[in-house]
């Protein structure tokens, strides 16, 4: 029988650099990808402690000096990737991009620590780590919901890490495309541009990203004029996970935690207000243009994850999420497949991917442990399947984008292994 576990630890082995581990051995992402690196944790934390420590303290050693963390850090000066270290040419002490991802961070190392014992040796590093991450949410709360409202923006839409979701159609198509725009991509050289996001979409990725540089990043004004500023539910409910498990982790090693509180009692209430009565389902909000975005997205379940406490709401929402994917053998589609901007193959308007599972799954296994089980058995089956992919149709269970994809083998460990400490 083939050793799917053995497998899966290759796979991370093989993508890994100094301190830092690629999302994939293709040439696809020649760096170090934030959230992308909380998952790679995570599954390293099931056999060798230090390299998962190794990830997580690297991510935090290209944190900016305003405690953002941004969403990829350029160790290798490589300019195959586009846009690539010079493009962006920003960083504090590695090269950077100028946006950030969603939160994992605080997540993933309350997982690790609490199926570890750590020796007293090692509470002062713990400490300086848990007061980055620390800063890191400061820097959200501060500078991506300035009003307090409760809710965090993202400015642009690969920091909400599903780039051409359908989701910020509406919000993209009001994007006014740089005049004489050059550059060129390299993704779709790499892999089928069938599976990747459009031309059309990057003219859109590459004039944002020119705006924010234009406006050298500044975190204080670009909330104010950013040409994309969504409250993303995904991002929100991950963002409200992480401030929760963070606050636990922050009285467990006796560090201050008041403000943090508060903020997340209001996250709390203010959340529940993406509620939408007639879908009966979460939606997200584009602050820029005044909409509310109705897209039948998986992100959208990431509520599940936040562990709110209304339960009536926490039942509608699973309730509506065991149709979301009945009529497809595989799940979770992206996108609801019955959704007119549902593609089965293309990168973020439909396939499945592994961390959604893995985070409905989180989500869901205080809340329903029998459907909890079911995604875990399936998702586990797919990727036995299918292999280490990146993202996978939900009709036929293909594959596509790149092989020995980092966060499968990571979260495919997880899963496999968790039972061993719960
Ligand atoms: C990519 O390059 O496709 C990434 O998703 C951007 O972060």
């Amino acid at each position: 029988m083939k050793d799917f576990i053995k497998e899966a630890k290759n796979i991370l082995i093989g993508n890994r650099k100094e301190g830092y581990t690629l999302p994939t051995n293709s040439k696809l992402y020649p760096a170090q990808w934030n959230w992308d690196s909380g998952f790679i944790a995570l599954g390293y934390s099931h056999f060798n402690l230090k390299f998962a420590f190794d990830e997580i303290k690297t991510l935090l050693r290209g944190q900016w000096k305003d405690g953002m963390i941004p969403h990829i850090l350029f160790h290798d000066l490589n300019t195959n990737y586009y846009p690539n270290h010079s493009v962006w040419a920003c960083g504090n002490k590695i090269h950077s991009s100028g946006i950030t991802q969603p939160p994992v961070l605080a997540i993933i190392l309350k997982k690790i620590l609490d199926k570890n014992r750590i020796k007293d040796e090692e509470i002062k590093k713990i400490k300086n780590i848990l007061n980055k991450v620390k800063k890191y949410h400061e820097w959200l709360i501060n500078y991506r919901d300035p009003n307090y409202s409760g809710l965090v923006s993202i400015l642009h839409p690969w920091e909400s890490g599903y780039d051409n979701s359908p989701l910020w159609d509406d919000s993209m198509n009001e994007i006014k495309i740089e005049k004489k725009l050059k550059y060129k991509r390299g993704d779709n050289k790499v892999v089928n541009p069938n599976y990747r996001p459009l031309d059309i979409d990057y003219d859109r990725y590459v004039t944002i990203k020119n705006y924010l540089k234009k406006n050298k990043y500044n975190p204080k004004t670009l909330y104010h004029k950013s040409m994309f500023n969504v409250v993303d539910v995904g991002f929100n409910s991950i963002f409200l996970r992480a401030n929760k498990d963070l606050l636990k982790l922050l009285k467990k090693f006796n560090l201050k935690y008041k403000k943090l509180q508060k903020y997340i009692s209001h996250s709390e209430n203010q959340i529940t207000k993406l509620y939408n009565k007639k879908k009966n389902n979460f939606i997200n909000l584009d602050l820029r243009n005044k909409k509310k975005i109705i897209i039948p997205s998986i992100t959208n379940y990431f509520i599940l994850f936040a562990d709110i406490k209304d339960k009536k709401l926490n039942n509608k929402i699973i309730k509506n999420l065991k149709k979301y994917n009945s009529k497809e053998k595989f799940l979770f589609s992206s996108i609801k497949s019955s959704h007119s901007k549902f593609e089965e193959k293309r990168y973020w308007r439909g396939p499945v991917w592994i961390n959604c599972n893995w985070i409905i799954y989180q989500g869901l296994k205080n809340k329903d442990k029998n459907f909890a089980k079911i995604i875990k058995k399936k998702t586990i089956d797919l990727v036995k399947k299918k292999g280490f992919h990146e993202y996978y149709s939900c009709k036929t269970g293909e594959a596509f984008g790149a092989n020995n994809f980092s966060w499968t083998a990571s979260l495919f460990l997880d899963l496999m292994l968790e039972e061993k400490y719960e």
